[in-house]
């Protein structure tokens, strides 16, 4: 049996994060450290701030993994990072500590697409979702919808124009005056409020085609804003924006399913934990009779067990990403 255990890490936001993972075992052990707290009071990420605490967290947090994961660096067999795309300096962490290890216990170095963590983290779960599948792949960053034939065999089908859906998220929740990130904020505020007191547009639904657009959504909500006074209101408005955001993305979901033929939909990134999408995606799949996989809330959102897992794929392949050796803020999937 092919083991292949690999160490992950992940530092290309505000989340400092190790994994061990092994083909046979799976996930051997993950640590995370989030920076929310450290950038709440900006209302966003501050790249300077979230390179500085990941100097200060990552060699104690690959520490405590390890520790956990009941092996040492000796039965490795490589090390996996994030090498783009996300913030520079924020990258470059988790570049040098990997290279570091790699280079002091002989062991290769794997550069991982952040996107195709997202993508295989479904691969987290048993049973794991099996090549095709088409992916819905939403994050702070990305919005795609992306046909998956096989291990780096990646098609994109449609992406968002301007917003990503994360961010479009985090903007109505800012308007609502909630902390940031606003998405998992506005979706709690929206459980307590009713889905018709306010109809926003489903972007794009109008027409043929698997692209998006968050931005005119923003306006919609900023336009409603005076007429959502009072805790109900807020929301209802709140409600108003999920219904819409949700409904457009199953809207595409079943478009690319005809499209693609595939009989499996997976669900990645950080707006994967949103529990009316997952709600609205199972009914399609019963519906359609296709099956929606989701990765647990917490491989949702970003983590090493997916880079880990990532990393771990591409060293049995025995092929690395097409790719920059070392990081890239930007980086085409
Ligand atoms: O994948 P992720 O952790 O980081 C990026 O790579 O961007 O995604 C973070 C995004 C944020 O915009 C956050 O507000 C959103 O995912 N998010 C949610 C929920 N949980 C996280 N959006 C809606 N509902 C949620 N439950
Ligand atoms: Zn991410």
């Amino acid at each position: 049996t092919v083991r292949m255990p690999v160490l992950g890490i992940e530092t290309s936001c505000d989340e400092t994060a190790c994994a061990v993972y092994d083909a046979t075992r799976g996930l051997l052990a993950h640590r995370l450290h989030s920076q929310v707290d450290l950038h709440a009071r900006y209302g966003g990420v501050v790249p300077e701030l979230a390179s500085r605490d990941h100097v200060a967290r990552i060699a104690p947090l690959v520490r405590e993994t390890l520790a956990a994961s009941g092996i040492g660096f000796g039965d490795l067999d490589g090390i996996a990072y994030t090498a783009g795309p996300g913030l520079i300096g924020a990258l470059m962490v988790g570049a040098a500590v990997a290279a570091g290890i790699a280079s002091a216990h002989g062991l290769p170095l794997i550069p991982v697409h952040h996107m195709e963590g997202h993508l295989l983290a479904p691969m987290l779960e048993t049973p794991a979702p099996q090549f095709p599948f088409t992916a819905l792949l939403v994050s702070g960053g990305h919005t795609m919808l992306i046909a998956v034939e096989g291990l780096g065999r990646y098609e994109l089908l449609g992406e968002s124009l301007d917003d990503a859906v994360g961010e479009a998220f985090d903007k109505t929740a800012k308007l609502l005056g909630l902390p940031y990130p606003g998405g998992p904020h506005l979706a709690r505020l929206a459980e307590r409020g009713q889905p018709d007191v306010f109809r926003f547009p489903r972007p794009m639904t109008d027409r043929p085609g698997l692209d998006f657009s968050f931005s005119g959504l923003k306006t919609a909500v900023l336009v409603a804003l005076p007429r959502a006074e009072g805790e109900q209101a807020r929301a209802d408005l709140a409600r108003g924006f999920e219904e819409a955001v949700t409904d457009t993305l199953v809207i595409k979901c079943g478009r690319a399913l005809v499209q693609t033929g595939h009989r499996t939909l997976i669900v990645a990134g950080g707006v994967g934990a949103n529990l009316r999408l997952r709600a609205k995606l199972r009914a399609l799949a019963a519906d359609k009779g296709f099956t929606a996989f989701f990765p647990r809330a917490e491989f949702c959102t970003d983590n090493a067990a997916m880079i880990a897992c990532a990393g771990s794929a591409r060293l049995i392949e025995g092929r690395k990403p097409d790719g920059p050796l070392f990081t890239t803020p930007r980086w085409p999937l």
